[in-house]
């Protein structure tokens, strides 16, 4: 793909040395805070486009290399940094690649000179919008760490200009004051509610918590207004949806199907490899107790979640796992795809109404509730994975058991 730069996250350090060795051995790869045995990579280079010095920084973050088994170590990503920054000479644009997630990102502006961008690969969900940082000195920007949104920042630079117009950066921060303000009106009504000396205490202390958050975000906010009457350089992100509508590319595609073929026979493991597990009974052990419920929930796609995967050839994606597969990643759940018990197959009565083992056992001591909160729906149906077809108003009835237990 011609990449300037690639910095390596935990899943490519998964792949074992000698393959991601291989598989990257073509791409720049700027590392300058990782050692795989004898190989180590360059923390940084330079790059000219567009009549521009562009240095790419690049660092692993602290924790990535924890699956490598010893194999690579990491050492500290904001050090490396600023030392491969440095190696690099007066640019133009510096911009650090990382996959250490937002506080990594914090360090980084803070410490690295002359920073303009951090990229963080680690993040969880992609944000629209730039986050400032470093007082709206740097940005950090993301894509989502599913790899289904190519993000795009395009560059508007003004001769003599020295400064970043945050332009860009405004909307998310609004939201989050907007958010938090409300916050602050609903504490407040509940702390006028408050019945005794002891709520009132916590109310009174949380109130001042929130208002805190607004008076900080919006000194946030003020920090983006330009500082100077003086030119300011622009830019602007978009992400783009890397959906049907972009044609696959076939080299790449015959790699993912070798893939998982390769994936396909390690479902051959025996199921019992992974410890049954101690908090999770499976939706099989439900059903005598609650029959209704149990009938109900079998009519609803929510039982063949796991038989969609298998249908695409990735039940053994880990990847896949947290959504299609109970209790997955729960302290006490399956912690992934390997030797799962086929009990926690889909998304079973405990993915909604939590561990039930102790339950099953012993109901009159353990009894659950029968209300589940909004956010366990939107823990899997969050808006990404899902093509934002989640509308609580006509998924909700879908799954509701009809009141019979
Ligand atoms: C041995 C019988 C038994 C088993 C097995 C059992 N339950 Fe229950 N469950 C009960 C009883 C009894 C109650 C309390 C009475 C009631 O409200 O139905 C209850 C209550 C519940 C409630 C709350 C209902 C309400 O209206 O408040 C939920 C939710 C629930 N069980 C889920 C489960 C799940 C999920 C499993 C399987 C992991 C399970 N139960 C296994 C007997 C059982
Ligand atoms: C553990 C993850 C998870 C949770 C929690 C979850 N779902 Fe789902 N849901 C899924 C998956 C995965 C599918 C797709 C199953 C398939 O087709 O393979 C799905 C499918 C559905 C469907 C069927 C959509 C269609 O195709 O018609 C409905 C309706 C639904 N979910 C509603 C809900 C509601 C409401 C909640 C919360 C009360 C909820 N889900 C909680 C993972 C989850
Ligand atoms: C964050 C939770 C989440 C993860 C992770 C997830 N899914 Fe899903 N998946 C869903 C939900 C929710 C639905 C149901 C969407 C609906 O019908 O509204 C779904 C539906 C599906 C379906 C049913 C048909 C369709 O295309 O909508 C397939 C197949 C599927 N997922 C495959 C996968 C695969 C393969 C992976 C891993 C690469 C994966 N999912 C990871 C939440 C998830
Ligand atoms: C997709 C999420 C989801 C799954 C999966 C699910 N439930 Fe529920 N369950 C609900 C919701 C939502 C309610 C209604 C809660 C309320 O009243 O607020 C409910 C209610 C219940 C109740 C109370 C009585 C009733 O019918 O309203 C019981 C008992 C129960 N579920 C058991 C089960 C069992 C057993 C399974 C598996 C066979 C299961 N549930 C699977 C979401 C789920």
């Amino acid at each position: 793909m011609g990449l300037d730069g690639f910095t390596p996250g935990a899943g490519d350090l998964a792949l074992g040395v000698e393959t991601f060795t291989q598989i990257t051995t073509p791409l720049n790869v700027l590392a300058g805070n990782l050692t795989c045995g004898e190989t180590t990579w360059p923390g940084g280079r330079v790059v000219q486009r567009g009549g521009l010095n562009v240095g790419i920084v690049g660092v692993v973050g602290a924790d990535e290399a924890a699956g490598t088994q010893g194999a690579c170590a990491v050492s500290d990503p904001v050090a490396a940094a600023k030392a491969a920054a440095a190696s690099l000479g007066d640019v133009d644009l510096l911009i650090a690649l990382h996959t250490g997630g937002a506080s990594l990102s914090a360090k980084l502006a803070e410490a690295v000179p002359g920073l303009d961008f951090v990229l963080d690969g680690k993040v969880g969900a992609s944000f629209p919008e730039p986050r400032p940082l470093a007082g709206g000195q740097v940005f950090e920007l993301g894509a989502g760490g599913q790899g289904k949104k190519l993000g795009v920042l395009s560059l508007e630079l003004t001769e003599g200009a020295t400064a970043w117009d945050g332009e860009a950066a405004t909307g998310e921060l609004e939201r989050r004051i907007t958010l938090a303000k409300k916050r602050v009106t609903e504490a407040e009504a509940a702390l006028a509610g408050a019945a005794d000396t002891k709520s009132k205490d916590r109310l009174a202390q949380r109130l001042q918590t929130l208002q805190k958050q607004v008076v900080e975000l919006e000194a946030q906010l003020a920090a983006l207004a330009p500082k100077t009457s003086g030119p300011t350089n622009r830019f602007s992100v978009e992400l783009l949806e890397l959906s049907a509508k972009v044609p696959d590319h076939p080299p790449t595609q015959a790699l993912v199907a070798a893939t998982l073929a390769q994936l396909n026979g390690v479902a051959a493991q025996p199921a019992a490899a992974q410890a049954p597990s101690r908090a999770f009974a499976g939706s099989e052990a439900c059903r005598a107790c609650h029959p209704a419920a149990f009938t109900q929930w079998s009519t609803t796609p929510h039982a063949r979640a796991y038989a969609s995967l298998e249908a695409v050839s990735r039940a053994n994606d880990r990847d896949c796992a947290s959504c299609h597969i109970t209790g997955a990643f729960h302290p006490d759940g399956p912690q992934g795809p390997e030797g799962l018990s086929p009990t926690l197959q889909n998304v079973g009565c405990e993915s909604c109404h939590g561990p039930g083992l102790q339950h099953s056992a012993a109901p009159a001591d353990h009894p659950m509730r029968a209300e589940v909160a909004p956010e366990v729906c939107t823990s899997c149906h969050d808006g990404d994975r899902d093509g934002g077809r989640f509308d609580p108003a006509v998924y909700r009835p879908k799954v509701l058991h009809g009141g019979g237990g």
